[in-house]
């Protein structure tokens, strides 16, 4: 009997063990990575802030090398309403917007390289439009956005006139399997994958989606639609998942934010299934944003101190207003950590720091040596030069 409960412990804690491995270092983060602890580096030769008086809060971001252009997905609304870390002050919520960027030519000025999208066919975009991931498919001109609407949340789809700047809205997905979707990425002009964030959506069930995401519990999930088939399904469970990109034809990169992994998988070709390959430890915070450059490069940005992150999500709404500005619970800075990976050169570092805070996306333009990092919680994007 005793033998039998010892082999029991054991088979119980080996089976624990790497989850207890990847909370404790969740847990160590949370004070190795407080902001005056650490070690400010950068790869890159330059860096300068642009747009900090035209944009803020912007989550996402794609760009397009040929255009020399970045679509950037901003929501100043994100202050009082945030459906992922879950903070809901509904009495005056501002509505979030698209814009494009032209991040190639140095000469123009703030105003002249930034263009806000306008939006024809949908009145939301007025009253309920809280962008987070984008995606671009080019060779239809169809733009997916996850709209965090109060509404409810949901997959807009519109068609993208780049020249006039026009989005003209086509589509709205809701479905059972979308309970609180992230990212998007095409796989073709019919079918795309949808990253959900969380099982629990922490705007109804507050208690159970910070379990979800302190226990690392696989509540998130990738969904596979068919657009033109109708057909919406789970292809994997993953635990806080949040940006999604292709590494290449067959193989998908998806963060795993509450774990600090990103983790790849082989795509079947005709069902579109998933198939675990394995899991990149990201080194010193939680993914957010996935993007692959030129180089075929996987770019990583996480949030290396929750704790600083969850206080700036709960302080925005104080800060930006007048009698908040300056103030110390403002001066809270949440580190950013940028890197790359690839299979032969592995994790690599390429930044660490606070001159843009909350880091949730980092893209790169290999020909022009440029990479934009945005904010979720920053004003305006950091630009790199090599
Ligand atoms: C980037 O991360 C955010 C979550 O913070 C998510 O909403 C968005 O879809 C991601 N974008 C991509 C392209 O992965
Ligand atoms: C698509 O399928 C869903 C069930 O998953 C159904 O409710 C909906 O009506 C279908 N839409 C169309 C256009 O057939
Ligand atoms: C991934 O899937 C493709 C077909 O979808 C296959 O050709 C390839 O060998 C697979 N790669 C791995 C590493 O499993
Ligand atoms: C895609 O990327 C994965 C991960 O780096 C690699 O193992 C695989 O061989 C690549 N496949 C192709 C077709 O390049």
């Amino acid at each position: 009997m005793y033998i039998k409960t010892a082999g029991l412990t054991t088979i119980l804690l080996s089976i624990a063990a790497p989850w207890l491995y990847g909370r404790a270092i969740l847990l160590s983060h949370m004070i190795t990575n407080a902001p005056h602890k650490i070690t400010p580096l950068s790869t890159f030769k330059a860096q300068e802030h642009r747009l900090t008086h035209s944009i803020r809060n912007c989550e996402d971001g794609l760009m397009d090398e040929a255009m020399g252009l970045a679509i950037l997905s901003c929501d100043a609304g994100r202050d009082s309403w945030n459906t992922v870390l879950g903070y809901f002050n509904i009495a005056d919520v501002v509505n979030g917007g698209l814009y494009l960027y032209d991040y190639s030519n140095a000469d123009l000025s703030d105003e002249e390289a930034l263009k806000r999208i306008t939006f024809s066919n949908f009145p939301s975009a007025e009253t309920d439009f809280h962008p987070l991931g984008i995606e671009y498919y080019a060779p239809t001109s169809t733009l997916y956005v996850v709209n965090h609407a109060r509404s409810g949340s949901a997959v807009e789809i519109f068609q993208l006139s780049i020249s006039d700047g026009i989005a003209t809205h086509v589509g709205t997905l809701k479905h059972e399997l979308l309970p609180t979707p992230n990212a998007i990425v095409a796989i073709n002009e019919a079918e795309i994958y949808v990253s959900n964030d969380h099982h629990f959506r922490v705007r109804f069930n507050p208690v159970l989606a910070k379990l979800e995401t302190y226990i690392g519990i696989p509540g998130g999930s990738v969904v596979h639609i068919n657009l033109a088939k109708n057909i919406t399904r789970t292809v994997a469970r993953v635990p806080m998942a949040n940006g999604i990109k292709f590494l290449n034809e067959t193989t998908l990169a998806v963060s795993s934010s509450s774990t600090e992994t990103v983790r790849l998988y082989n795509v079947t070709e005709t069902t579109r299934d998933l198939v675990f390959l394995k899991s990149i430890t990201v080194p010193e915070g939680s993914p957010d944003n996935l993007s692959v450059d030129g180089n075929g490069k996987l770019l990583i940005a996480a949030h290396m101190h929750v704790p600083s992150m969850m206080k700036i999500s709960q302080t925005r709404i104080w800060c930006n207003s007048p009698e908040g500005q300056g103030t110390d619970v403002c001066k809270v800075r949440a580190p950013s950590w940028l890197g790359e990976w690839s299979e032969e050169g592995g994790v690599k570092t390429l930044y660490r720091g606070v001159d843009i805070m909350t880091a949730s996306t980092v893209m790169r333009d290999t020909t022009r040596g440029i990479a934009l990092v945005t904010g979720l919680y920053d004003r305006g994007v950091l630009v790199f030069r090599d």
